[in-house]
């Protein structure tokens, strides 16, 4: 009998339509639309302004957006798994909240945090549910709303992060196409760069915390550049080598989209031409757990099947990775 893999067989996305750009973000705080560029490759990012929505909200519309498309009903699906660092709530699970809002009930459902790296780590623990047999119809969410845990008084922070919701739909196959192979790395180490400082269990949120703005995005960027180029690439190009991949066998690199520099170091590792790169910073900036399904969103129709596609992430933790798919359709 074949060997069951886990192959994409949808995707689905959603980001709000508010646009924040470089130039509304010179009135907020001391930055241009030149550094900006120049320095992050972003142009603009989507922002959910309405009051009283989360991240759950956003996650409902890419979930139905995908199961139009795919043509099932939420009642098919199985196993949901979201990735986010801006959970609704500390608990429950968005994951939860996610399949009541979008009608699919008695299911397994739960969050997975490792920041930018988190879809790949959903989609790794999505992908060995498929290979187990233990579901059949495994949804894996990356969203975020970064803008309600963003300073827009900090410009080393706010030029970056944006909104926005993807989500990919998991099955099982015997054809040679699917999740062929995954490297997933943490460094707890690296929490010192890129954290929130309050409310969690170490330090509650209080009066004091919120005066303090400790409910924010804490960044070193240039020592998270460093660490992201790095590891970034390294894990890119040892996918590569163990799996005998050239470039010429690889038709995309899906690279998180935090830095259009740091793509484009991990592109030139890789000795990959930037045709071959999905790039969408530009337009939605660093939305976190949701970077990569958005570009998978974004390119669907390009895919063709067989497709070589990598992706890779870096990001809080510190935790990095990449995964090689056979794209299904
Ligand atoms: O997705 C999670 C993982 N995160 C990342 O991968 C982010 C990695 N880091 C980065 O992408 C970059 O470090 C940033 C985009 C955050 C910053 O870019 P940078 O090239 O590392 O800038 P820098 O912090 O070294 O600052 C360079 C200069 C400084 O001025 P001086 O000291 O040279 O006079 C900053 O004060 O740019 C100044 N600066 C700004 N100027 C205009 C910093 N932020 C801004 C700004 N506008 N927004």
């Amino acid at each position: 009998m074949s060997k069951i893999q886990a192959t994409i067989t949808g995707v689905g996305g959603y980001v709000p339509d508010y646009k924040l750009t470089n130039k509304e973000l010179e009135t907020m705080v001391d930055t241009n639309d030149e550094w900006i560029r120049t320095r992050t490759g972003i142009e603009e990012r989507r922002i959910l302004k309405e009051p009283g929505l989360g991240s759950s909200d956003m996650a409902v519309e890419a979930v139905k957006d995908l199961c139009k498309k795919r043509g099932i009903s939420p009642q098919d699906i199985d196993c949901l798994i979201c990735a986010t660092v801006t959970p609704d709530l500390v608990f429950p699970a968005t994951a939860n909240i996610i399949c009541d809002k979008a009608g699919i009930q008695n299911v397994c459902s739960f969050d997975v945090g490792a920041a930018c790296s988190g879809f790949l780590y959903a989609l790794s623990t999505g992908s060995a549910f498929i290979e187990s047999g233990r579901y059949k119809k495994v949804v894996v969410v990356g969203v975020d709303k970064m803008s309600s845990i963003i300073d827009y008084s900090d410009r080393a922070t706010c030029i970056i992060f944006g909104d926005g919701a993807g989500c990919v739909l998991l099955e099982p196959t015997t054809e040679d196409v699917g999740i062929k192979d995954t490297i997933l790395r943490s460094d707890g180490n690296g929490r010192h760069y890129l954290h929130m400082k309050a409310g969690g269990s170490v330090k509650p949120a209080t009066i004091e915390t919120v005066l303090a703005k400790q409910h924010f995005v804490y960044q070193e960027g240039q020592a998270v550049f460093k660490f992201a180029v790095k590891g970034m690439a390294d894990v890119s190009y040892e996918l590569m080598q163990r799996n005998n991949l050239s470039a010429n066998d690889i038709a995309w690199l899906v690279p998180h989209q935090a830095n259009l520099r740091i793509i484009d170091a991990t592109a030139n590792r890789m000795e990959l031409p930037r045709e071959k790169v999905m790039i969408n910073i530009q337009k939605y900036g660093n939305t976190t757990a949701a970077t990569l399904p958005l570009c998978l969103w974004d390119w669907e129709k390009k895919l063709k099947k067989n497709d070589n596609i990598i992706l890779a992430a870096f990001g809080g933790g510190f935790t990095w990775g990449a995964i090689w798919i056979k794209w299904g359709y």
